[in-house]
């Protein structure tokens, strides 16, 4: 399988448009945008997307693995960027990639269910901060890009190129891509903080489970959190 690319200059949210595409049958193609204007991310959130700086894709994927999506598609990129940058990055719970404490990646994981009630498709959007960005000041402390912090000016299509790759390889086990999720966890063992709908709690970060969940310690017992509508933020970073 490679990937049907759908390039545009200018679009609302590329997450949005592969959802239409994805409803009209299509799989394995890719919507590719230079700017969003209507980027969005988890939790009602919108996703800082100009143009000429970051790469923003949305990829319909089969819908075989929707409980690993997220967790598989943070693998993928986090190693696309390392075979481009040289140095490893680490993925905070549950989506997003960081260097040098930094955002530079968010995904935003959807998928949708057919009337027989079985997974119809999945849709990975992934914004990755690439090139130098003037982020607005809500932003500073949390976002960075790549090319800022390593000093190195990455080439978009060739990083998008190894990025489907990885995205589309069916040899790659459920149980390798929690091993290399693991390994660059930053949360495991921290103090969190845990933002569920409007509640809000501290924990200690144990451990990811097999389906991509994060077990944590609330007053002295354990629970598991799963993707869905919950964040978790390392309590240094608050
Ligand atoms: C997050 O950080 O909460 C997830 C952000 C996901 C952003 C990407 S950019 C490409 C795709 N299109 C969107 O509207 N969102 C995703």
């Amino acid at each position: 399988m490679s990937f049907r690319i759908e390039q545009h200059e200018v679009i609302g949210s590329t997450s949005d448009r592969a959802k239409e595409l994805a409803a009209s049958g299509e799989q394995n193609v890719c919507v590719v945008a230079d700017r969003q204007t209507g980027g969005r991310g988890r939790r009602g959130r919108s996703f800082f997307s100009p143009s000429g700086t970051g790469l923003y894709l949305s990829a319909v994927l089969p819908p075989e693995d929707l409980t690993l999506l997220t967790v598989r598609a943070a693998v993928c990129v986090a190693e696309a960027l390392e075979e481009a940058i040289g140095e490893k990055t680490e993925i905070k719970w549950v989506n997003d990639i960081l260097l040098h404490g930094k955002k530079i990646c968010g995904i935003l994981a959807e998928g949708a269910f057919g009337p027989d009630g079985n997974p119809a498709y999945a849709v990975v959007g992934i914004g990755i901060n690439v090139l130098r960005t003037e982020f607005p000041p809500e932003l500073l402390d949390v976002a960075g890009d790549v090319e800022s912090l390593t000093g190195r000016r990455i080439d978009k299509k060739i990083l998008l190129d190894r990025l489907l790759a990885k995205l589309e390889d069916k040899t790659r086990t459920s149980a390798d891509v929690l091993l290399q999720y693991r390994n660059r966890s930053m949360v495991i063992g921290k103090p969190v903080t845990v933002l569920r709908g409007t509640e809000r709690f501290r924990a200690k970060a144990l451990s990811v489970d097999d389906s991509g969940g994060l077990w944590v310690e609330r007053n002295e017992k354990t629970v598991l959190l799963s993707s869905g509508e919950v964040s978790v933020r390392p309590d240094e970073s608050e």
